[in-house]
């Protein structure tokens, strides 16, 4: 089988790692793929703005499937061009990636299905937004509807606060609808699951760590390291978000004639009156990927490719025992302004089943290996408990040097077995 992965970061190196490793692959493209995704097959430099040559691309080359990796060429309506010329993709419609594109569309969705989410209100302005809270008071999480790479959420504590969130949030990203959702208490937890338009298979309840520091302080990142599977969602309740938070919705997707074949993450917090979905991706995370695709036993392409033609069969995908444990190592400046150009050493020695190293920006320059970006690469450490796991890839992320390197030390920490 020949495949196409749209993508550049550590989650696509993470599933080029995977796929590369079924008895099926022929030919793996990655446009434009990383260094880490040129271990594993072909990279193509190609801007994803320029669809028509993407697909000439693709017809060129035989491709059976295009795995997509990113939020943005789904929602842009990547997915939709592929199956237009009759290649089968991994990866939502543009219209089925709304529950990720517009927050405001996946409260519609949620509303019409019963999933349990934060009560919200939608306004078509800022000015629409602060004139409510003057006039009822309270304190709202602030959102902007559209994708804003993890910046347009803010949890204010006051009034005060959450006027100056919502003209904040217009300065950054002006034109926005905005909504003003309940705050829920709780602790987060993310649940993935590959999904064929009806049938689901969920992955490991993981937990992202998204703040700068340990202790969840300081700015928000990418996601700054992953734990999984996290040991306070027992497997009774994942069967539960599974059925309350997750098929809900992708039934009234499918209802809409807009079925969802791709991965749905649900973001959820745990509150004192059950799991609520905070909000949906229609895309593996980054980080999340690194520690869940290698806790995926079975050929994860024969599973991408049954998604993506309507043929799911969730027996044959089975879970690996044990923990993974990502921590993300970071380039000087990150997140404000990542440096470029620090030559990486002591990656070479790394790789085996115990820690597996995920390539994110890195490039080799003319003397070697090198920063290229703000997250610069995933260690993931896999174990027969968290410990261990934590262990294996704190102890990886040590013989790892360059300039600047820094990362958080506290991934896995808070319930160790
Ligand atoms: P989202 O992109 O909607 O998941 O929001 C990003 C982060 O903001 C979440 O991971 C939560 O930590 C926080 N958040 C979002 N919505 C709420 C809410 N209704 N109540 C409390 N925290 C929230
Ligand atoms: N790590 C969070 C995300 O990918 O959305």
């Amino acid at each position: 089988m020949n495949v196409l992965l749209i993508g550049s970061g550590g989650r696509e190196h993470a599933l080029a790692w995977k796929i590369a490793q079924s008895p099926q692959i022929g030919k793996l493209l990655c446009v434009p793929g990383n260094t880490g995704t040129a271990h594993h097959g072909h990279n193509v430099p190609f801007l994803l703005d320029h669809m028509d040559a993407l697909v000439d691309l693709a017809q060129r080359e035989s491709i059976d499937l295009v795995v997509v990796g990113p939020e943005k060429p789904l929602a842009d309506g990547i997915a939709d061009r592929f199956t237009a010329v009759g290649i089968p993709v991994f990866g939502p419609s543009a219209a089925a990636t709304q529950i990720e594109s517009s927050k405001a569309y996946a409260k519609v969705i949620m509303a019409e299905a019963g999933v349990p989410t934060a009560i919200a209100h939608v306004f078509d302005s800022a000015e629409a937004a602060a004139a409510f809270v003057r006039s009822n008071g309270g304190v709202w999480v602030v959102k902007v509807d559209g994708l804003a790479q993890g910046k347009g959420v803010v949890v204010p504590n006051n009034v005060e606060e959450t006027l100056a969130a919502i003209e904040q949030l217009n300065s950054d990203l002006p034109d926005q609808h905005f909504l003003l959702e309940e705050r829920l208490v709780g602790r987060e937890v993310s649940v993935l699951a590959l999904c064929d338009g009806s049938r689901l298979v969920v992955l490991p309840p993981a937990r992202d760590h998204k703040r700068l520091g340990d202790g969840d302080v300081g700015p928000n990142t990418g996601g700054m390291g992953v734990v999984a599977p996290v040991d306070d969602v027992s497997p009774g309740q994942l069967d539960q978000i599974a059925l309350t938070c997750i098929q809900p919705v992708v039934d009234a997707l499918a209802a809409r004639g807009t079925p969802f074949r791709g991965v749905i993450y649900a973001g959820i917090m745990l509150t004192e009156t059950g799991p609520k979905v905070l909000e949906y991706n229609a895309r593996f995370g980054d980080p999340e990927a690194q520690a869940l695709v290698p806790l995926i036993e079975g050929d994860l392409l024969e599973a991408l490719y049954a998604c993506a033609t309507g043929k799911l069969q969730p027996e044959k995908l089975r879970r690996r025992k044990g923990y993974a444990v990502c921590v993300v190592l970071c380039a000087a400046g990150y997140p404000e302004q990542p440096r470029k150009g620090d030559s990486i050493r002591g990656v070479e020695a790394l790789d085996d089943d115990k820690v597996i190293i995920f390539h994110a920006g890195t490039a080799l320059g003319s003397t070697g290996l090198c920063t290229a970006g703000g997250r610069v690469m995933g260690v993931t450490g896999m174990g027969s408990t968290l410990r261990q796991a934590r262990e294996r890839a704190y102890e990886a992320a040590a013989g790892i040097r360059f300039d600047g390197k820094h990362h958080r030390m506290d991934i896995g920490k808070e319930s160790s077995s």
